[in-house]
């Protein structure tokens, strides 16, 4: 593959002016944005995301000892460490992204002690914070780069893990498989299926151009963090749920067992579990209905979504119901909140000719109602992680 982008230019004179040598290739990995399926992914279950047309771009050199060194355009200064201190523990800040993968890779299967070190600039134009997986493009740009420059050979289901487990551990968030999975299966104008517990996925037509359709991102700049909070006790409550009810995931949990669910739960628990039981047939039900009947066809399930994660998961916020509501009001077809939640963006599924009048309506409604300016923009399905040059 060889894609010279404007990023991928960038990218290569700021390794060249922070590291004073050429790099040997330039590596890219998208951000992602999910249609449908949240909180799904670490109770074993599906998701349908897409990999979106904002990418992280990373140039790479080798060094012949045994230090790492990495920089990136959005922090000052270079983080250095030796492969032989690479740890969980030994690893903070923005550096732990890229550094955790290195890390990572070591418990799956490479040999830290005989490869010799680098130096990674890492550039990104994926927001931050919006709910659209910019630490998962890190993570899966490294994560390809050193994969091919170690010659590891790993398949690209065993790198999404590798990406996993450097967040879980070295991040610290404990997060589930979809953003690296869609970072790194993704495909140009298409989802990508995914059953988080076989990890079998599919690549799904989207059909979105044919049917006149975008999908506009709605950021309302309300920041989120899953290394802490909401996230956590989300999962822990789904964990729970699952052992009341003798299972080992809520996949095992079917929309039929719910009134059973009901007698046994508390009611908090049981309405956590609801969304998780019900998303899953809601990812199901997408993906045939697009399928079927093709992408004009599934808007009901995706504010039925959102209802779900504004009721019975509670990790909605004002900013984000009023923007799935607005736009919906304007013509969306299908709207809800995208991510982890607490924050980050929406999705509005919206016909073409009507995206200036939602984004204008989206922006006055913030206004009026005291919160901040939102920042709205089109994403794309785009191709998964790859090398550049
Ligand atoms: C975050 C996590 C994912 C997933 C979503 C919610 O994006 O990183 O693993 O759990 O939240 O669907």
């Amino acid at each position: 593959m060889t894609t010279s982008t404007p990023l991928g230019t960038a990218v290569r004179a700021d390794f060249e002016r922070t590291f004073s040598h050429q790099p040997i290739g330039i590596w890219s990995a998208p951000g992602r944005v999910n249609l449908i399926g949240e909180h799904t992914d670490y109770n074993d279950g599906f998701v349908f995301p897409f990999a979106i047309n904002r990418r992280t771009v990373i140039a790479l050199g080798e060094r012949d000892d045994r230090l790492v060194r990495v920089s990136s355009s959005f922090s000052d200064g270079v983080v250095e460490i030796s492969l032989d201190d690479l740890s969980p523990e030994n690893l903070h800040g923005w550096s732990a992204y890229p550094l955790g993968v290195a890390w990572a890779l070591g418990q799956f299967g490479a040999n830290l002690a005989r490869v010799t070190g680098f130096e990674i600039y890492i550039d990104s134009d994926v927001p931050v914070g919006a709910g659209l997986s910019s630490s998962a493009a890190i993570e899966s740009a490294v994560a390809v780069a050193l994969n091919d420059v170690w010659g590891l050979d790993l398949d690209r289901r065993t790198l999404a893990k590798v990406g996993q487990l450097a967040e879980n551990r070295a991040v610290g968030a404990p997060t589930g498989i979809m953003d690296q999975s869609a970072s790194l299966l993704g495909q140009a104008d298409a989802g990508v299926f995914l059953d988080c517990r076989s990890l079998e996925s599919e690549v799904i037509p989207l059909g979105f151009d044919e049917a006149g359709l975008e999908l506009l991102i709605i950021d309302t700049k309300v920041s989120h963090s899953h290394a802490t909070g909401g996230y956590a006790s989300r999962r822990a409550s789904c964990e729970a749920g699952a052992a009341a009810l003798g299972t080992e995931s809520l996949r095992d949990v079917s929309v039929a067992d719910l009134d059973r669910a009901a007698e046994l739960l508390d009611d908090e628990t049981f309405r956590r579990v609801r969304h998780v039981v019900t998303e899953n047939q809601r990812v199901l039900d997408t993906v045939r209905t697009l399928r079927e009947q093709g992408p004009t066809a599934i808007g009901a399930l995706l504010y039925a979504s959102h209802e779900s994660m504004r009721d019975d998961f509670e990790i909605s916020v004002a900013e984000l119901d009023l923007a799935v509501e607005t736009a919906l009001s304007v013509g969306a077809i299908g709207a809800r909140m995208t991510g982890g939640g607490f924050g980050g963006a929406a999705i509005a599924l919206t016909p073409h000719a009507l995206i200036p009048a939602v984004e204008t309506a989206v922006i006055a409604a913030f206004a009026a109602a005291g919160f901040g300016i939102p920042d709205l923009f089109v994403v794309r399905a785009a191709d998964g992680a790859m090398r550049n040059e």
